[in-house]
């Protein structure tokens, strides 16, 4: 009989082995320069209250420019070797737990839960989107808000498609994007990530890693968050600058920002 892994189990044997090296690999990220604009996306909709609900935080990238803007903090992932790094950073102030964004527990009430740096895109299929997005309403405040982005299609067709080589601090870390350069919307990829420690004489090759992703097309977004009981607030689009605008526009933007609050009962 075939086992059919979620995306949150294969989320989780990737990241357990890639947590010592991720912030690394993503050490060129402006975060306090993206968190800020999309602070102002959220203020524009009429954000108020300071408690966030960061699901699949990580090692804490997209948590902790909000802490010294007064923001009280809970964070989950998959990955407890994520988490740890996270608590690392963050001592005592943020609140970490394991949890698969599948099975969301009910953490509390919260002004805005946000799933960034492609986050949801770790999930395999409609459904479990849905899924997802209904675990994240769970955790809303009444006037709460929703935020997260998607990898889109040009980013499989480029990053996931090609060889990305970033080399710090000894650590070299090869990426082979595995997938189509015209891969469909909808489309499930793949990557492969080679690690070599180098110190001095001494080469360490770490096990390969698998990345894999699922493109969602705006679509299926929309469609999930009605089916979860969301109303979306605004679709953003954004390239590697990270600066999002809109419209929307699949033919030049690497990732889509979606803005979304509860539906009125
Ligand atoms: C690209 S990292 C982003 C981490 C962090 N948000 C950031 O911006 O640096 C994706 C994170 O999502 C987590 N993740 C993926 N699928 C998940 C799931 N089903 N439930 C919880 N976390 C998940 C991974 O473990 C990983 O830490």
């Amino acid at each position: 009989m075939e086992i059919v892994k979620s995306g949150g189990e294969w989320a989780e044997s990737t990241y357990e082995a890639m947590a010592p090296v991720y912030d690394d690999f993503t050490a060129h990220h402006d975060y306090d320069g993206w968190l800020t604009d999309l602070l102002v996306a959220l203020e524009r909709r009429g954000l108020q209250g300071r408690r966030l609900l960061d699901v699949g935080c990580g090692t804490g990238k997209s948590f902790m420019p909000m802490l010294p803007r007064g923001w009280q903090v809970t964070g989950c992932d998959i990955s407890q070797a994520m988490l740890d790094l996270a608590h690392e950073k963050a001592g005592e102030d943020v609140e970490l737990a394991v949890a698969d964004m599948l099975e969301l527990p009910r953490f509390g009430e919260f002004d805005l839960v946000w799933a960034l740096d492609d986050a949801v895109n770790y999930l395999l299929s409609r459904d479990e989107l849905e899924r997802a997005l209904k675990g994240m309403k769970a955790n809303m405040a009444p006037t709460g808000l929703l935020l997260f982005d998607v990898n889109e299609l040009i980013a499989y067709r480029t990053f996931f498609a090609e060889v990305t080589v970033v080399e710090r601090g000894g650590c070299r870390l090869v990426w082979h994007g595995l997938a189509e350069p015209n891969v469909a919307p909808g489309s499930i990829c793949e990557s492969r990530l080679e690690t070599t420690l180098i110190d001095g004489e001494a080469v360490e090759r770490l096990p390969d890693l698998t990345h894999r992703q699922r493109h969602f097309p705006e679509a299926e977004v929309l469609a999930a968050l009605e089916g979860a009981g969301l109303e979306c607030l605004d679709v953003y689009g954004h390239g590697l600058d990270g600066i999002p605008v809109q419209p929307l526009d699949v033919e030049k933007h690497t990732k889509a920002i979606y803005i979304a609050r509860r539906v009125a009962c």
